[in-house]
């Protein structure tokens, strides 16, 4: 069929809109129609060339929600007319990684999907005749995607899907961080830095797990204003002191756990030197940039503070997006405030533009 599609064709240039050819879905793999995708840094990242793993031409976008119109042989787990969240970090119930509760990182499809390519090593996306690469396994700006049935979460149908492609990346990953990566524990005391779109997901995932304080740290009052809203009890503007600032608010020792949500090395260093002596848990959720190394003064970690990293909030896409999409349904969390553009596909670069402003928390396109 013929779709239209954003496309980076080259790295640093607007993506393009046009008109591709999607094949099929093969065995194990599902016809998806979007109804909404949300616009993320990886996606900005990639276009821009930043990223020294990036491949053009591909077709971009990966905090897709829709509904399944075709299923290939052998799927069995989906069938026309589910509502579904797209997985870049996919969930095969089977390797050694899914059957374990200790990691998210599902190993089933890692390698060809890092290439652009679905599970068989090509590619059902092409522009002239020429192979065009399925980005993260989702390429999601397009009316259509071919994706694994392993990389698509079931959700209930009575979710508006626009809300529900938050939770194909950043809203999951910020949630996960607290409840699952770290686990918070009820009535600890909990910083996050950074009130972007995962941030806001950590702040809500502590309230959720019944932390007795979250402070939030970012540079913007309005963000910090919604963080608020979301269940921060206690906000700072972020600076060179802001260690010093969170030590004094916690009686000198620091947070039971911290969370890094900005992608500066600088910051996930405060959220490791804030974090509790004994104890102290600091989670990096934020993505650095290439060559950028986290610098750490050792007595920080002999004294009793771990670091761990997390991964889509460590969370296991196919059993856990629809509990959390759950979530929202039953009232415990608010996920419309954070739509706060809606775009046509063809305004996908002003997305970009949008977020690189910082004007809103996330932009998503909406297919008709
Ligand atoms: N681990 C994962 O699986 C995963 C998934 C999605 C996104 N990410 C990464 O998470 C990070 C956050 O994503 P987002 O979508 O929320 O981004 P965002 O840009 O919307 O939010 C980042 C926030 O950090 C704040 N900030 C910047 N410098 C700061 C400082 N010095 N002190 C305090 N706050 C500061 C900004 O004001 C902003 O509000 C990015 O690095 C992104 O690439 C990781
Ligand atoms: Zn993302
Ligand atoms: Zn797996």
């Amino acid at each position: 069929m013929q779709i239209r599609a954003a496309v980076l064709e080259q790295f640093g240039a607007p993506l393009a809109i046009r008109t591709v050819d999607l094949d099929e879905p093969r065995a194990g793999e599902v016809l998806v129609r979007l109804v909404a995708c949300g616009v993320c840094h990886t996606d900005l990242y990639t276009a821009s060339g930043a990223d020294p793993s990036g491949y053009a031409p591909t077709v971009l976008g990966h905090e897709g929600a829709g509904v399944v119109e075709k299923i290939g042989d052998g799927v069995t787990s989906l069938a026309v007319g589910d509502h579904v969240v797209t997985l870049f970090s996919p969930q095969c119930r089977e390797c050694i990684h899914c059957l374990s509760d200790r990691t998210n990182l599902c190993l089933a499809i890692r390698e060809q999907q890092n290439k652009g390519y679905l599970p068989d090593g090509t590619t059902r996306l092409s522009l002239d005749g020429e192979p065009v690469r399925h980005f993260m396994g989702t390429s999601t700006f397009a009316e259509y995607t071919v994706m694994p049935e392993i990389a698509l979460a079931k959700i209930n149908p009575e979710a508006p899907l626009e809300g529900a492609a938050l939770f194909a990346c950043g809203l999951s990953t910020g949630l996960g961080a607290a409840m699952n990566t770290a686990k918070v524990a009820a009535g600890s005391t909990c910083v996050v830095f950074g009130a972007g779109m995962v941030g806001l997901g950590a702040v809500i995932g502590c309230r959720l797990q019944g932390a007795d304080r979250i402070i939030c740290v970012d540079l913007s009052e309005d963000r910090l204003t919604l963080a608020t809203q979301h269940g921060a009890t206690e906000t700072i503007v972020g600076g060179p002191d802001t260690v010093e600032r969170i030590l004094e608010e916690t009686g000198g020792f620091g947070a039971d756990y911290t969370f890094e949500a900005t992608g500066n090395v600088g910051v996930m260093r405060q959220a490791v030197e804030s974090a509790r002596m004994g104890w102290g848990l600091c989670t990096v959720a934020g993505v650095a940039g290439k060559g950028e190394t986290l610098d750490i003064v050792p007595r920080y970690l002999i004294t009793g503070r771990r670091v761990c990293g997390s991964s889509f909030g460590g969370v296991k896409g196919r059993d856990q997006v629809p509990e959390l999409v759950k979530l929202a349904l039953d009232g415990q969390l608010d996920v419309a405030p954070f739509v706060s553009h809606t775009l046509t596909l063809d305004e996908v670069n002003r997305g970009f533009e949008l977020m690189e402003a910082q004007d809103g928390i996330r932009s998503v396109i909406q297919f008709t």
